[in-house]
């Protein structure tokens, strides 16, 4: 459990990226996100400093550089984010001659055109001992289980009328929202309210996003855009910065508020 919530803030011990505008305002909201990134300091420092307990010693090499580069920014295990799924990349090399070193230099160099449009950047500072242990690693996931992801809805009923989405809003049983939904709420008033209007309401600068996910848009959606950005328009890609579950905590509140489930302001948690 540890090694999975450690992998959720790949992107934490990296410095800003350029292309990301760095928040403009010193709300307490920001104040909880320095402590939630000092939390998941210690914790990789727990981690490092105690390679006798179980967690750390089942982490492979491969994992670790990935988890110490940008990797899970775009990538995940099991399904696709920005760039494919890492069993995708397995199923469909694991038995290629060559395959390793043909990998190694997409990562070191960057690529495009296997997997669609969207190119992958290079890594100029991973080592030749990293690529060949992040690649290694990559080659040897297997799928998972299909019923461990296997989907669960929750239903919500607003002014009347029912909402079915695919993750809870509040806490059983409470009308306080998830720690997920409450840190989209920090990230968002922190990082997208500049262009994007305080509480997602919109802004003269940017889209409503409620718009955007009322039209259906969904969370993969979402991600993808916000990974990317939009460059010409002014939309900043968040790649490096916001790692998958952060955008999903980012979608999830915008999703509350679209359906009317979470209010203007700090929601209750
Ligand atoms: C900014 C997003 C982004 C980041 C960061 C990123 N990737 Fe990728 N990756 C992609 C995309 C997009 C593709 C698909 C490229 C293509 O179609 O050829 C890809 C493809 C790959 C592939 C398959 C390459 C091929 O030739 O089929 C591997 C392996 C891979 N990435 C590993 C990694 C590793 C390891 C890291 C971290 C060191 C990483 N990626 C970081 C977006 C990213
Ligand atoms: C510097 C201003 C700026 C910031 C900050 C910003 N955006 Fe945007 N965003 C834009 C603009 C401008 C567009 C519209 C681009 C276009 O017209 O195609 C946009 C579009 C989008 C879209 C597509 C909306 C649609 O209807 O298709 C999504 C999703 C999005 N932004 C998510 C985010 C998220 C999530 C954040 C915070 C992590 C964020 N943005 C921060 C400027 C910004």
């Amino acid at each position: 459990m540890t090694v999975m919530k450690f992998m959720s803030y790949p992107s934490r011990t990296l410095s800003s990226p350029v292309s990301a505008p760095a928040p403009n305002r010193g709300r307490h909201a920001r104040q909880r996100i320095t402590q939630a990134l000092l939390g998941a300091t210690a914790l990789a420092c727990t981690l490092a400093v105690a390679p006798a307990t179980a967690a750390a010693a089942k982490v492979p090499a491969g994992e670790k550089v990935a988890r110490g580069s940008n990797c899970f920014s775009c990538h995940a295990v099991h399904h696709k984010v920005v760039g494919p799924a890492f069993e995708a990349v397995a199923k469909r090399f694991a038995h290629q001659p060559g395959a390793k070193a043909m990998l190694m230099h997409a990562v070191q160099f960057g690529h495009v055109g296997t997997w669609g449009q969207i190119p992958m950047p290079p890594h100029p500072k991973l080592s030749p001992l990293q690529l060949d242990e992040v690649i290694t690693w990559v080659l040897s996931i297997r799928p998972q289980a299909a019923a461990a992801v296997a989907h669960k809805t929750y239903a919500y009923v607003v002014d009347g009328k029912k909402v079915l989405l695919d993750f809870p809003v509040f806490q059983p049983g409470t009308r306080n929202v998830t720690k997920s939904v409450f840190r989209g709420y920090e990230l968002f008033n922190s990082y997208c309210f500049r262009c994007h209007g305080e509480d997602a309401i919109g802004s003269e600068y940017a889209p409503d996003l409620r718009t955007a996910v009322k039209n259906g848009m969904t969370q993969a959606q979402m991600t993808q855009i916000a990974m990317e950005g939009i460059k010409a328009k002014g939309m900043p890609a968040w790649a490096g910065f916001f790692s998958p579950k952060d955008l999903q905590a980012i979608y999830q509140y915008v999703a509350g508020r679209t359906y009317k489930l979470v209010g203007q302001g700090e929601p209750p948690q």
